[in-house]
């Protein structure tokens, strides 16, 4: 037996792992029942969240890049009332914890969401201020400080779950974000999400996607993502999941290493489904061959 555990605490949260998956690339777990194993995933973030219903984007709304993928999904989902009458009761069985990213419009918006999930079933939320495919509220939010700091706080004052601010790449310098958040009482924060990019079909001559821009994930922004984590950690004390590009148990320690507390795993469930699985599976033989026990003990321990 194993002597090594993967066993974390997060922003209070107690974990299996400190392997998550990223919102909008795992569904709601139930379309990965056949290739996750619930037991050793740390939280399921579930895809965005609005108050109303949304239909998403028109047009192509995905497309394969050399090294990920550009998406204008435009948050697509069925709506918060929704979520908490049919979704959360059907996959609380997975004994996961579930937290749930939410998108609004308005700073109110992002308070009414957060009030609706503060019951049993959500463990945390996740603030998506940065999401780059949707026209109204989104990455307006999470790209100006006191914006941003007027959502955190909506959100705060309307629950008592603890609430994640997912940090946008798409800014001058992500530390004087991650110290708003902080300022703000943000419990954590995650980055990163989707960096704004296009794809042009040389025949046609117009875009490939229906939205025109669209956010770049994958193993493209990994070295933007990393570096990202390793700045936010030093200018802010706040428990980080670090995410953009893990493929694998290598790229998942690089962030571990660089100071996130836990990851997410996003564009590689769309290339392999079981990629949680293995990342756990591997993350649990590199620390026994570096005879740690604990995964804590490998958290910020870049050398420089
Ligand atoms: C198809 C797709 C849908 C996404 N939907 C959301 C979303 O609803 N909310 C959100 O905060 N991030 C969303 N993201 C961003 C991911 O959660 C993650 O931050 C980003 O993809 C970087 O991680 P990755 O390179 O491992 O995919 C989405 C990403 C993809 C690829």
């Amino acid at each position: 037996m194993s002597s090594v555990s993967l066993k974390t605490e997060f922003a209070g949260i107690k974990l299996n792992s400190p392997i998550m998956t990223a919102s909008g690339t795992f569904g709601f777990g139930e379309e990965f029942e056949d290739f996750a194993d619930f037991s050793t995933l740390g939280a399921i973030v579930v895809k965005g969240t609005t108050l109303e219903p949304r239909n998403g984007n028109r047009g192509i709304r995905i497309a394969e890049t050399p090294a990920g993928m550009l998406n204008c999904i435009g948050l697509e989902n069925p709506g918060v009332q929704f979520l908490v009458n049919e979704i959360l009761p059907r996959i609380g069985k997975y004994n996961c914890p579930i937290i749930v990213n939410i998108s609004g419009n308005t700073v109110e918006e992002y308070g009414e969401l957060a009030k609706i999930l503060d019951i049993d079933g959500v463990k945390a939320i996740e603030l998506n201020v940065s999401c780059p495919n949707v026209k109204e509220g989104g990455i307006a939010f999470g790209v100006e400080p006191k914006s941003m700091a007027a959502v955190i706080k909506a959100a705060k004052k309307n629950t008592g779950k603890p609430v994640i601010i997912k940090l946008s790449p798409n800014v001058t310098d992500i530390a004087v974000m991650a110290k708003a958040a902080e300022n703000a009482g943000a419990d954590a924060v995650s980055l990163i999400n989707t960096l704004i990019g296009m794809a042009i079909d040389i025949n046609t001559c117009k875009p490939v996607l229906g939205n025109i821009t669209g956010g770049l994930s994958g193993p493209a922004v990994k070295p933007v993502a990393l570096r990202m984590v390793w700045q936010v950690r030093k200018a802010i004390s706040l428990p980080i999941i670090g995410m953009g590009g893990i493929m694998n148990a290598q790229d998942a320690i690089e962030f571990f290493l660089a100071g996130a507390d836990a990851v997410a795993i996003g564009t590689a469930n769309f290339v392999e489904p079981d990629s949680t699985v293995k990342i756990y599976r591997d993350l649990k033989k590199y620390l026994e061959q570096k005879n740690l026990t604990d995964i804590r003990d490998l958290i910020g321990k870049l050398r420089t």
